[in-house]
């Protein structure tokens, strides 16, 4: 359905509306409840702009002269305000929220309670439709799969699954559940509106959604915000509003994709048809970039890199030493190279170099790097030999020392231009667990880092653009976070891991269009 159609709302004077009482409550609750309790039934209520912004926009797409309004995750009723607000009242002919928290729950059924709506206190997931409804508006918890408790999970899983006929990945979170099983809910040709996070528009978890708002119902509009607009609290700035109706997709139909701004004035659209959405696994790109061409579909880490692990000395304690040490052993300075700190110790994002080529940070150490044969040590270099013989019964022995050709020799390693710190949870700003390391120095990393090496093709690229290697570090370290961490795993506390293999094979289509 395209805009023309759109009906408008009729705002209700600013003196009849609850909403700054809802408010209040709302706050208040917030205010007494610590934010990782909230987290955890990803209880972050719709800013009452936004809440209105949606509920209108989402009445100009609404047919039926009779509204039966559904919010199944109510909070205090964001967005049954902004419905009382914008709506006729006697147009409602019936009204529903659902919401398993009473601290939340009970506050709202006295706010609402000469309003014709029925709030039950229920988990949504636990309920059988009694009643369909074609106005369905919902901000879901965002809670993520991790967070999840396992029997649950599996309950919730196969519900979704019975409501959609649709599996979703285990990696789903609750939002994902919520928005699935919500069809069973639907009145045919009812409309939905639902404020998810935009993730899964471009991770794996997600796809089974794409494909259920492109196969089961009509997709009319995705809009996403921007992040940068200061509008909207941290919980909100990669949020989308996906619009759909139950009803079979139109084959022939365009999706509209809106960015910035608000849903009645958005900054860009841009219409996409079904087919390009069906191949594109990377949908953020709407509608600020163009359609993808097959070959920049599909690019990953590994065509443009190859990543090593850090090099395991064997022991780092014999084998890494500062320059006091090796001054003060008296150990010539020819076999050493630079090696960076453990990632631990390293906070900067970029390595600067000296004017030889060492890293310019506090701490600097280097790797005894000798290839010299045993024989020639001794006859050459008596004081490198004398130190090499007192690693000899205990170093020289260690599982990887012993395994080698001559227990000293380290793998041989070139200066990586970037570094990959592959351990770490998630930053609280940039949602990475992983930075990415411009180096421009000699040092080499030890294995607690990864380093990426470019291969030919992007290699010949910087050299004739240097500006380039700059260009493809920001690039990385703009990834996005949940796409890393597709790929990569995750232990409990929150610790992520990423490991080479699964690096490389991370999408990263956008250096494919700066080459092309
Ligand atoms: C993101 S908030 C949205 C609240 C409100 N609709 C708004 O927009 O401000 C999600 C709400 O869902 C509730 N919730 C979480 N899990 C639920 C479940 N399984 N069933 C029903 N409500 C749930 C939370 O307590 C929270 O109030």
């Amino acid at each position: 359905m395209g805009t023309s159609n759109r009906r408008l709302a009729t705002i209700q004077p600013v003196e009849m509306t609850r909403e700054p009482l809802r408010l209040a409550i709302q706050n208040k609750l917030d205010s007494k409840k610590s934010i990782s309790e909230r987290r955890r039934l990803g209880q972050f209520a719709t800013p009452s702009g936004l809440a209105r912004d949606i509920v209108s926009f989402g009445l100009t797409l609404h047919n039926d002269e009779l509204l039966s309004f559904l919010d199944p995750a109510f909070g205090t009723g964001a967005f049954y305000s902004a419905l009382v607000d914008s709506a006729e009242l006697n147009n409602i002919s019936y009204a529903k929220g659902i919401e398993i928290d009473p601290y939340y729950g009970l506050p709202a059924k006295k706010i609402w309670a000469d309003m014709k709506i029925d709030l039950e206190l229920h988990d949504f997931t636990k309920l059988e439709p009694e009643y369909k409804y074609n106005f369905i508006i919902c901000n879901p918890p965002y809670v993520r799969h991790h967070l999840m408790d396992t029997q649950d999970k599996i309950r919730i899983k196969e519900k979704t699954y019975q409501a959609s006929g649709i599996k979703l990945s285990g990696l789903a979170g609750l939002y994902c559940h919520f928005l699935l099983q919500s069809y069973q809910w639907m009145a045919d040709d009812g409309i939905a509106g639902w404020l998810v996070p935009s993730e899964f528009m471009d991770v794996n978890y997600g796809k089974e959604i794409k494909q259920f708002l492109l196969s089961h119902v009509e997709l009319l509009r995705i809009h996403r915000f921007d992040p940068s607009d200061v509008q909207f609290d941290d919980a909100l700035v990669s949020s989308a509003v996906v619009w759909f109706r139950k009803h079979k997709p139109i084959e022939e139909s365009n999706v509209e994709f809106s960015f910035g701004g608000t849903m009645e004035k958005p900054k860009i659209v841009k219409f996409i048809d079904r087919q390009t959405l069906k191949h594109e696994s990377k949908w953020t790109r709407f509608p600020q970039m163009s359609v993808r061409t097959a070959e920049t579909m599909e690019v990953r880490l590994s065509d443009y890199f190859t990543v090593k692990r850090g090099v395991a000395t064997g022991n780092n304690n014999f084998f890494i030493m500062n320059r006091e040490k090796i001054e003060a052993l008296g150990l010539p300075f020819e076999f050493f190279r630079p090696v960076l700190p453990s990632s631990r110790y390293v906070h900067e994002i970029e390595i600067f170099a000296d004017d030889i080529g060492n890293p310019v940070l506090p701490q600097e150490l280097f790797l005894l790097d000798c290839r010299l044969s045993e024989n020639e040590v001794q006859e050459k270099y008596p004081i490198l030999w004398s130190y090499l013989e007192s690693g000899k019964d205990s170093v020289s022995k260690g599982y990887l020392c012993k395994a080698r050709k001559c227990w000293y020799y380290q793998e041989h390693r070139d200066a990586p231009p970037y570094i990959c710190t592959y351990m770490g949870r998630d930053n609280t700003v940039t949602g990475m667990a992983f930075r990415f390391i411009l180096n421009h120095s000699n040092a080499i990393v030890t294995n607690s880092y990864l380093a990426l090496y470019p291969k030919k093709n992007l290699l010949q690229k910087i050299v004739a653009m240097p500006d380039l290697k700059r260009t493809i570090w920001k690039m990385l370290n703009d990834m996005s976070p949940e796409r890393l961490n597709d790929e990569g795993r995750i232990y409990g506390g929150g610790l992520r891991k990423i490991e080479p293999a699964e690096l490389l094979n991370v999408p990263i289509p956008q250096i494919a269009e700066i080459l092309a």
